[in-house]
């Protein structure tokens, strides 16, 4: 199975659920990754703090899926924010991946105290006219952040990637996101780190279904039209994760889920977040 692809608004497509790298790491990870690859996922999130670019660029090359049929994500950190900063950082991500393109390239984080992601973006701009990026968009921004890069550059983001699960619904940012034709991708979608997953209004609606409580939080996702990007190194798992495209929750389960937004943040807060 793979994933149903979605309009981007660069007229590039992405598949609608994609496949976290973040602690895959390691001798091991080229072939999980690959396996991940074999499973049917076509998105793979990268990025350079996760510290394994080499790995994802190798299970990449290596795959016997053609090249153009993956959407290789990475994202520019925080010490490399500015104009001339970040054509280098995308260099050096290209060398690690060992690839001659990127296809989503992501501003990891705003940094608003830093204050530079308007020039990063002007630079993200000049790449993808360039050719060495496809898509170009960013993560973890808020509505006042996407309004300055519009503002001051013309180009809305393609995606932007925040944290986004059953306890932080994100409808605000959501909405923001759409009305700049930004696609919303959800990181930490099943929860890290939380009960998420132990709930019992969820095993509920999974027993329901006849499907896992991972299942139906991802298939939550993608019918509030975000592109989760759920970890896992676990072949199961993650096999089971990307399966979730031939049922469809009802508006009790939906009413459900929404009941569980209590907008709490497991990660990090774009407001003050700076990783240099
Ligand atoms: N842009 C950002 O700032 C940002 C921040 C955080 C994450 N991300 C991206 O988002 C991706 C996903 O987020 P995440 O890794 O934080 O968390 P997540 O995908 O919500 O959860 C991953 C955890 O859930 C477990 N898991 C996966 N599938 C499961 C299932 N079906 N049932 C039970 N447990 C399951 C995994 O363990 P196993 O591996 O053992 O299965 C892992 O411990 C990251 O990998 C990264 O690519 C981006």
């Amino acid at each position: 199975m793979t994933a149903p692809l979605l309009d981007l608004n660069d007229g590039h497509q992405l598949p609608a659920l994609g496949y976290g790298t973040y602690s895959i790491t390691g001798p091991d990870a080229p072939g999980i990754i690959g396996e991940a690859i074999d499973a049917g996922y076509r998105l793979l999130d990268s990025a350079v703090r996760y510290e394994n670019e080499a790995e994802v660029g190798e299970a990449v090359r290596n795959s016997s899926v053609p090249r153009d049929e993956l959407v290789v994500t990475t994202k520019l950190p925080g010490g490399d924010h500015g104009f001339d900063e970040a054509l280098r950082s995308c260099e050096e991500s290209l060398k690690r991946l060992g690839l001659d393109r990127i296809d989503l390239y992501l501003i990891h984080w705003p940094q608003p105290p830093i204050d530079r992601y308007v020039e990063t973006w002007k630079a993200f701009v000049r790449l993808r006219e360039e050719g060495v990026v496809r898509s170009i968009g960013v993560s973890n921004f808020l509505p006042e952040h996407l309004d300055r890069l519009v503002d001051e550059t013309g180009v809305a983001p393609a995606v932007n990637q925040v944290e986004l699960h059953p306890y932080l619904a994100q409808t605000e940012q959501r909405a923001a996101d759409a009305s700049r034709g930004t696609l919303t991708e959800s990181w930490s979608p099943l929860g890290r780190g939380s009960d998420l997953l132990e709930r019992p209004e969820l095993q509920q609606i999974a027993d329901k279904h006849g499907r896992s409580v991972g299942q139906v939080v991802l298939r939550w996702h993608t019918q509030l039209g975000a592109v989760p990007i759920p970890k896992s190194a676990n072949p199961e798992r993650f096999r089971d994760n990307l399966a979730v495209f031939d049922f469809e929750l009802d508006a009790d389960d939906l009413a459900t889920i929404g009941a569980l937004d209590e907008g709490r943040r497991l990660g990090g807060d774009p407001v003050d977040e700076v990783q240099l």
